[in-house]
């Protein structure tokens, strides 16, 4: 065994060279990896006896990707990725890709430049640059195609996800499943190729699979058409496509200047630095400085969820999901039933796409223990409420709760603003609650805020954030505040947004404004969804607020059809009401607001920048550990555009500075407001921005 630098090994054994990578975690292409790949492969391809050539990857994965911290970050040092892949390519003798875990963007494309890939059962492959606002940079867009296909390359590359190692091996991108030892496998195929002396095959030579596609431009426009709406505002899908376009019309090489060319202008852009900000944001979110990463963790096999409304069965179709056995508790049949009928639907609906089989839907069923008494919770591991918001309740579900579940057991909370603290100080185990907050729709966000009380034990919080991650989440931890992280940024948004509204922007044009930076939806179709009548009480309503003349006029929302827009049965498209308008224009008059023209940006600031000021208080005060932590949570939680990199990261793309400068100006019509946080205040005047 010879080492040829410091990740990477070269044993030659029976005229098989092997060449092990072993960089730690992930193996990413960094200078060092390239360094030895390019050596390596140039010192087998000079030793005479060397045959063949068997590319292995040590610890969890092949090749994960380029080097993400890397990129962006000026010139790389080393070799080039295309002097490794061109020496590769290039090599008179057969060098094969012999993948386990990963095999992943950059990694994948330097084993597209092997002549073969073998790879084990569980191996995955793909190319998900576009997740990272990127393509694949190094030739993989023009290889790819010529394997799989226009219409997979596009699959592949428009949306990211990787395909498993069987579909790999029915498509052609590699040869053989390995059972057993990968080593020993690839250098026996690499033997089975020598002596059935096998053509080296080089994947840029053979247009066969892009042909089908030439003169089809059809086949884009459905794939453009299809993912229209999940891609708006994003520009790396686009490009991706593109890319595919180049693979089926253009020779290699001009396909390459293409890839090229757009892999550059994204690199370059903001899109891709907020969407790499944001991919290690969502890592960095799982370290707690005081919660050491070998915390032990406390064993969770039953859950149990009280409350089987929109966020209980939300929150149990997760666990359900990752295999985990929940007991669903509810207080009368009728609300079990409907509850439980929602999760086969949705189920239902997703085995209908093919998604799951219909035997997943009944085994997942199967996981599910209905139940009308909370004693059946006695055995769990941990119980998540998810009762309607309401002090007096909570208090009592956890009293009982501290009562019948065994010690030990973790007690959550699924509360979306209330007091961790008030909750666990009605039990005797305070250190065992904590608050798991999960974002609606529950099985689809990926959000959880785990909120963390005073008492809360270390390894309780471990726990929730592990199990957040098992559930397939990305778990977020916050301190306790009124409305935690999220909500806490909501409410200053939406304070600014009703204020708005009154000033003479229709609720549609603000909606608008903020659909038009990236929302999904703007806060006045979302209130419509949430219910505009949440907290409000008819027995006390007097037409005192907006809000209270909306729910009087029976426009609580989607639900009642009507709310700040109006809705046909059945369907969720908003459609705007000229006697809401009215409305909004009389109650402003009641209340001597003075109607104007708010231009766009006006209501994207009055909308974003106390966002941004809270977030620095929410940061001040150590409710949220780091701002990335921030942004993690309104991109995950609430749909921010991620290629705008969450509220933190926006500001300081467009400078504290100006930001505070714009607060002042609208201070001076409402100082309380707009008073610009310290921290907000302290980083402008630096010129600096949040960390
Ligand atoms: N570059 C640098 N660091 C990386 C990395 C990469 N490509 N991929 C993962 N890491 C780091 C993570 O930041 C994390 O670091 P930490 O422990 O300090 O937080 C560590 O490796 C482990 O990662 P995960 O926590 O994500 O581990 P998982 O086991 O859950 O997932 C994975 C492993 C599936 C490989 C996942 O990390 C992943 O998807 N990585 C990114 C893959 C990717 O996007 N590759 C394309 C890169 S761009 C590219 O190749 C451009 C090219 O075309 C030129």
């Amino acid at each position: 065994m010879t080492a040829i630098n410091q990740v990477t090994d070269l044993d030659v054994r029976d005229g098989i060279a092997i060449l092990t990578l072993n960089s730690p975690p992930v193996n990413a292409l960094s200078g060092p990896v390239r360094d030895g790949l390019h050596k390596g492969v140039k010192q087998a391809i000079d030793d005479p006896a060397v045959k063949a050539i068997v590319l292995v990857c040590a610890g969890r994965t092949f090749i994960a990707g380029a080097d993400i911290t890397e990129l962006g970050s000026g010139g790389p040092q080393g070799a080039s990725l295309t002097d490794v892949q061109d020496m590769m390519e290039g090599s008179s003798k057969p060098i094969v890709a012999a993948i386990h875990g990963t095999a992943l963007g950059g990694g994948l494309e330097v084993a597209l430049c092997c002549h073969y890939r073998v790879g084990v059962a569980s191996a995955q492959f793909g190319l998900p640059e576009v997740k990272l606002g990127l393509l694949p940079g190094a030739g993989g867009t023009q290889r790819l195609p010529r394997i799989v296909g226009a219409e997979m390359a596009l699959e592949m590359m428009g949306i990211g996800d990787p395909i498993g190692a069987v579909k790999a091996l029915e498509v052609g991108l590699i040869s053989e499943i390995v059972d057993g030892d990968l080593t020993a496998g690839g250098v026996a195929f690499a033997k089975k190729l020598l002596a059935e002396k096998r053509p080296l095959v080089r994947v840029r030579d053979n247009d066969a699979r892009v042909a089908p596609a030439r003169g089809k431009p059809e086949i884009f426009a459905a794939f453009r058409k299809a993912h229209e709406r999940k891609n708006r505002g994003f520009l790396a899908p686009e490009y991706n496509i593109r890319c595919v376009e180049a693979a089926v019309n253009l020779p290699f090489e001009e396909g390459l200047a293409v890839e090229a060319k757009l892999f550059r202008e994204l690199l370059q852009g903001p899109q891709s630095a907020a969407q790499r900000y944001m991919f290690f944001a969502e890592r960095q979110a799982a370290k707690i400085p005081d919660v050491p990463a070998d915390t032990p963790l406390i064993p969770v096999n039953k859950a149990g969820v009280i409350g089987a409304g929109t966020m209980g069965g939300g929150i149990t179709m997760n666990f359900v999901n990752a295999g985990i056995p929940v007991t669903l508790v509810e207080t009368s049949q009728e609300a079990l039933d409907r509850g439980l009928k929602v999760i086969r639907g949705n189920y239902e609906n997703t085995a209908r796409k093919g998604k799951i089989t219909q035997a997943d839907v009944e085994a997942r069923m199967g996981l599910i223990k209905p139940a009308l008494d909370m004693q059946a919770l006695a055995d769990a591991d941990m119980v998540i409420e998810a009762v309607y918001e309401n002090m007096d309740l909570k208090k009592d579900i956890f009293q009982k709760l501290d009562a019948i579940c065994k010690p030990g057991a973790i007690l959550a909370s699924n509360t979306s603003a209330l007091d961790i603290n008030a909750i666990a100080a009605v039990t005797k185990r305070p250190e065992y609650v904590v608050g798991t907050h999960f974002f609606s729709p529950a099985n689809v966000m990926k959000l959880v805020e785990v909120v963390r009380g005073g008492k809360t034990a270390k390894n309780v919080i471990a726990t929730a954030m592990a199990m957040s991650k098992r559930i397939g989440k990305i778990g977020v931890l916050s301190g306790v505040c009124y409305g935690f992280i999220g909500n806490r940024m909501l409410f200053a948004r939406t304070t600014q947004s009703n204020r708005i509204i009154l000033e003479g922007a229709a609720p549609a044009r603000v909606d608008k404004v903020l659909t038009d930076f990236g929302f999904p939806m703007g806060p006045f179709a979302m209130s419509d969804l949430a219910g505009i009548d949440v907290g409000w009480n008819p027995k006390t309503s007097k037409g005192e607020t907006l809000r209270d003349r909306l729910c009087e006029a029976g426009r609580r929302g989607q639900k009642t059809n009507a709310g700040y827009y109006d809705y046909k049965p059945g369907d969720r498209t908003p459609v705007a009401n000229e006697d809401v308008v009215k409305m909004i224009r009389e109650f402003a008059a009641s209340k001597q607001i003075r109607q104007r023209d708010v231009s766009d940006e006006e209501i994207l600031q009055r909308c974003l920048f106390p966002m941004v000021n809270e977030g620095a208080k929410i940061l001040s005060e150590g409710i949220a550990i780091r701002a990335s932590d921030i942004d993690t949570v309104w991109v995950h939680g609430y749909g921010w555009p991620v290629y705008r990199g969450g509220p933190m990261h926006w500001a300081n793309s467009i400078g504290l500075d100006k930001i505070v400068a714009r607060m002042r100006e609208f201070a001076k019509d409402d100082a309380a407001f707009w008073t610009p946080a310290p921290l907000l205040e302290e980083l402008a005047a630096k010129g600096g921005g949040f960390k």
